[in-house]
């Protein structure tokens, strides 16, 4: 049976981005921390980082943060990036401020553009971001995009093809699925994550896309009820429908 890791209750909390070693032994003097129903004076005192210390531990009344393997879904709002390096409002803005000092550090899973809406995963688990975006994994993303153009009618063969080439690419484009919902407006869905991928595939076709929405990826939906800039923990059984 695999070993279970055991941390220094210093150094865990500061990975976690409650504050430094020192604030937290400052805490924990105050009466800050708890674990199991009591206080935890002594923050150089080593404990099994389990999954389920969350429920054991406080920090300032508060339920321990997740410890390791978060996955947030978070019904992304138009106008905010993706990525850590560009200016401007970014999706890791939405969330806990000390979660920007997580150790390791939280990602998105795959990106959304700063104009396109909906379901955007991220996490601090490096081996399931690598699983979901691969390839060679297929897993399924369905985008709802309003069109500036009515669709001609040829699009979803052409789409399903497997032969559409995007430009500056040598590779075709796997085979794509499209649904007709007015003659505006449709369902794609794609297995790979190219850049700007449905944007480019509507672009080849000579239309051009208004609104981009993503609904959802794998098995996961979103939610009707988490509005625009919520977002919710992912339980094991929804990671797995990712993969379903
Ligand atoms: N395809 C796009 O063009 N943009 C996205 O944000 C996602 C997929």
């Amino acid at each position: 049976m695999a070993k279970t890791a055991t941390s220094r209750v210093d150094k865990l909390l500061s990975s976690m981005g409650y504050g430094s070693r020192r604030e937290m032994a400052l805490m924990a003097r105050a009466g800050g921390i708890t674990l199991d129903g009591a206080d935890l004076l002594d923050v150089t005192r080593r404990i099994p980082v389990t999954r389920d210390l969350p429920t054991r531990m406080t920090i300032d009344g508060e339920p321990l943060d997740p410890v390791v393997g978060m996955v947030i879904l978070l019904n992304k709002p138009l106008g905010m990036t993706c990525s850590h390096k560009e200016t401007g409002p970014l999706v890791y803005d939405i969330l806990p401020a000390r979660w920007k000092s997580r150790n390791p550090t939280i990602s998105t899973i795959g990106r959304l553009d700063k104009q396109t809406s909906g379901l955007l995963l991220l996490t601090d688990d490096g081996d399931l971001l690598h699983r979901v975006i691969s390839p060679k994994r297929h897993v399924k993303k369905t985008y709802r995009a309003k069109l500036a153009r009515p669709l001609t009618g040829s699009e979803g063969d052409l789409f399903a093809s497997g032969t559409v080439m995007l430009e500056g690419e040598d590779k075709p484009l796997a085979p794509a699925e499209l649904e007709v919902l007015s003659p505006t407006e449709a369902l794609l869905s794609v297995y790979e994550g190219r850049y700007h991928q449905v944007r480019r595939m509507f672009a080849a076709t000579g239309n051009h896309v208004e609104d981009l929405h993503r609904e959802s990826l794998g098995g996961l939906t979103l939610p009707d009820d988490l509005r625009p800039g919520q977002w919710t923990l992912l339980g094991e059984a929804e990671i797995a429908a990712i993969f379903q």
